[in-house]
């Protein structure tokens, strides 16, 4: 069986690129939903409707095991998916996110204040500040919309001025009220990594969502050895999406860092 890795886009292969270089011998099958993207402006019911379709599909493709990359769909569909659809469904697969590993790495770095960045949808959600309290209840928290950053990632303009102009004021408040560490609560926002370190300064540890629930994953893996035992292990991978441009196919393959044979299909 093989490990799914789901996305609202392409902006996943970002995560799934890490995870790869950590854990190669295994057979993945990425999905991204690029004909419906973005998920970050839609409503939660939206979310739920998409995300449980496309979870629907990677265990019709044999998935044992899937991680939704995607914050968006993570913080608005995951908890209703694993609590209400899966046990009815798919008792004896499983659906991970990315937000729960996050927290209990920032949580680990953090010293006071934690700042979350992400799109309206993640924000508004509030699931970033549910899943820090839970763990350290006296952790400031301070939460930032940035919805012009997929766009201008998407537009392959993370090194224009108008970007940086938009990164400084969407990062503005977070650097006046001193966050000490900063999540990047959205798959394409690593590809600006740089930049946004930049701004905070030295002071701020932004972390790295990828490497992050790669080393996530491998420690699941390595503690529920129940669910490892069914993975197969052939280093074949598949790359699905809903929808290709010749845009989207070049922007997905600069993100991943190599030429994919992506597959359209529908969910
Ligand atoms: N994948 C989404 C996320 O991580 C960003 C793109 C979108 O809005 O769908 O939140």
């Amino acid at each position: 069986m093989k490990i799914g890795i789901f996305d609202s886009g392409l902006g996943g292969l970002i995560i799934l690129k890490d995870i790869i270089k950590k854990l190669p011998q295994y057979d993945y099958i990425y999905l991204g939903d690029s004909a419906r993207v973005p998920y970050g402006n839609r409503s939660q019911e939206t979310i739920y409707e998409f995300t449980r379709q496309a979870v629907d599909f990677l265990f019709k493709q044999d998935c044992q095991l899937i991680i939704i990359a995607c914050n968006t769909a993570s913080a608005e569909a995951l908890r209703k998916i694993q609590q209400e659809w899966l046990p009815v469904n798919y008792p004896d697969r499983r659906v991970l996110g990315v937000i729960r590993p996050v927290v209990e790495k920032a949580v680990e770095v953090a010293k006071k204040k934690i700042g979350v960045i992400g799109t309206k949808g993640t924000v508004s959600s509030q699931a970033y500040i549910q899943e820090i309290a839970k763990l350290d209840p006296k952790m400031e928290v301070m939460q930032q919309a940035c919805p012009l950053l997929v766009p201008l990632i998407e537009e392959a303009w993370q090194k224009n001025d108008v970007t940086k102009k938009v990164l400084r004021t969407y990062l503005k408040p977070l650097k006046l009220a001193e966050i000490d560490t900063l999540i990047l609560g959205c798959t394409h926002y690593p590809i600006l990594y740089k930049e946004i370190q930049g701004i905070m300064g030295a002071r701020t540890k932004v972390l790295h969502s990828g490497e992050i629930v790669a080393d996530a994953l491998a420690d699941y893996l390595n503690r529920h050895s129940e669910i490892e035992n069914k993975l197969d292990k052939n280093s074949n991978n598949i790359y699905y999406v809903t929808d290709l441009s010749p845009h989207y196919e070049k922007l997905g393959e600069g993100w991943f860092g190599k030429r994919i044979r992506f597959e359209k299909v529908s969910l």
